[in-house]
């Protein structure tokens, strides 16, 4: 798959559960070191479920490509032009685009963006919109561009220099929305009510305060990436999209909004780009990602994007909700003091015991683990 391998390098490949989707039911496959992420997962979707699951939908699978067109006496009249052949240019990609276009899909758009002033002068950039079917599209797209370059140079009298898709895919959005009974919500210390609205204070810093939204935005995306890269997709580029779209009004804010009803109850919605195939790409080559796609079993692109973007809702909320109660170092507790005794050189079979010796003793740390291993193989 990649240059100059010397080994592979394996990570925990999860699944997500008690995920209820459009009236569907799924499995989430997870590929992530994280601990806690997908049992918070799991949680928040068995919470989501009880009031019938997630609504997510997403648009039509359309990227966008970009080619930066500079040397351009004069911006209009280029742009005239290019306009004025934006059914021959669209033609004339979909006739070099192969089976994408027999499968439905192919160039559906042109728009022309001006920049003037900058500091290597004014430019057109061209955005190609292309619908990439069931595939992630990055080929087909660029692709498209570098083919169309020499038509669009020669109608438009300028040079072409950067020609490649834009990560900010934010006409292939996918969006979520669910609800939680506040009584489901109700702890040891604080009326579900209480609950509620204590997640959503907690959701309005991330709105109003880039230094929250990043890490709110951060664990959306622990949940996303984890499904993205086990369905061998390209989780850097779902990384940049969520990122430049949580940036579109000029300032970084959360990719959520949760809001309670006249009755209290706690609602939520995600919306962000989610340029993801279930064709093509490290797809077509890992077995681990094909088993993921086989697994997860989604009819099309569209449908993964859709489930991602509940996944990442249902994130969102176990992140808050344990953030807004107990905090969230209680739940990782156990899995650190997992991974400690592990560390320490514990057998497998020991490690819940020193796991439960660590908790009692209220000492999660490192030594103390290789202190109990010590003594555990002396014993023995
Ligand atoms: C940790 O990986 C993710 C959280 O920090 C997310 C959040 O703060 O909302 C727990």
């Amino acid at each position: 798959m990649i240059e100059n391998v010397i080994g592979r390098y394996s990570l925990p490949f999860a699944l997500a559960t008690n995920f209820r989707i459009n009236e569907r039911d799924y499995l989430i496959p997870m590929v992530i070191e994280e601990p806690s992420v997908v049992a918070a997962c799991s949680y928040a979707a068995k919470l989501f479920r009880k009031t019938g699951g997630f609504s997510a939908s997403s648009d039509e699978p359309v990227m966008i490509g970009q080619i930066q067109l500079l040397d351009l006496r004069d911006l209009a009249k280029a742009t005239e032009a290019i306009l004025s052949h934006r059914a021959d240019i669209l033609a004339e990609i979909n006739a070099g685009a192969g089976s994408i276009v027999e499968r439905g899909g192919g160039a559906r758009d042109l728009k022309i963006r001006k920049f003037e002033g900058s500091r290597i002068g004014n430019m057109l950039v061209i955005h190609l919109h292309f619908d990439t079917r069931d595939a992630m599209g990055a080929n087909a797209i660029n692709s498209a561009l570098e083919g169309i370059t020499p038509s669009i140079e020669r109608i438009s009298g300028g040079r072409a220099n950067l020609r490649i898709l834009s990560n900010l895919s934010d006409r292939r959005l996918a969006w979520a929305s669910g609800m939680i009974e506040a009584e489901t919500l109700v702890t040891e210390g604080a009326p579900g009510v209480k609950v509620v609205d204590a997640i959503i204070e907690a959701a309005v810093l991330a709105e109003i305060d880039p230094y929250r939204a990043a890490t709110h935005n951060k664990g959306i995306m622990n949940g996303i990436d984890a499904m993205i890269m086990a369905t061998g997709n390209d989780w850097r580029a779902v990384e940049a999209g969520a990122h430049a779209y949580a940036s579109r009004d000029g300032q970084y804010t959360s990719l959520t909004r949760w809001w309670k009803d006249e009755d209290g109850n706690l609602h939520g919605r995600i919306e962000l780009p989610l340029a993801a195939g279930i064709v093509g790409g490290a797809t077509r080559a890992h077995r681990g990602a094909q088993a993921a796609v086989r697994i997860l079993s989604p009819r099309s692109a569209r449908e993964l994007a859709s489930v991602a973007a509940a996944v990442g809702l249902a994130q969102n909320f176990a992140a808050i909700r344990a953030l807004a109660t107990d905090g969230i170092q209680r739940g990782h507790m156990r899995m650190h003091a997992r991974q400690l005794a592990l560390a320490a050189g514990a057998a497998a079979e020991d490690v819940p015991g020193i796991v439960q010796r660590m908790i009692d003793a209220g000492s999660i740390r490192l030594a103390y683990a290789k202190e109990i291993v010590k003594e555990r193989k002396q014993g023995s």
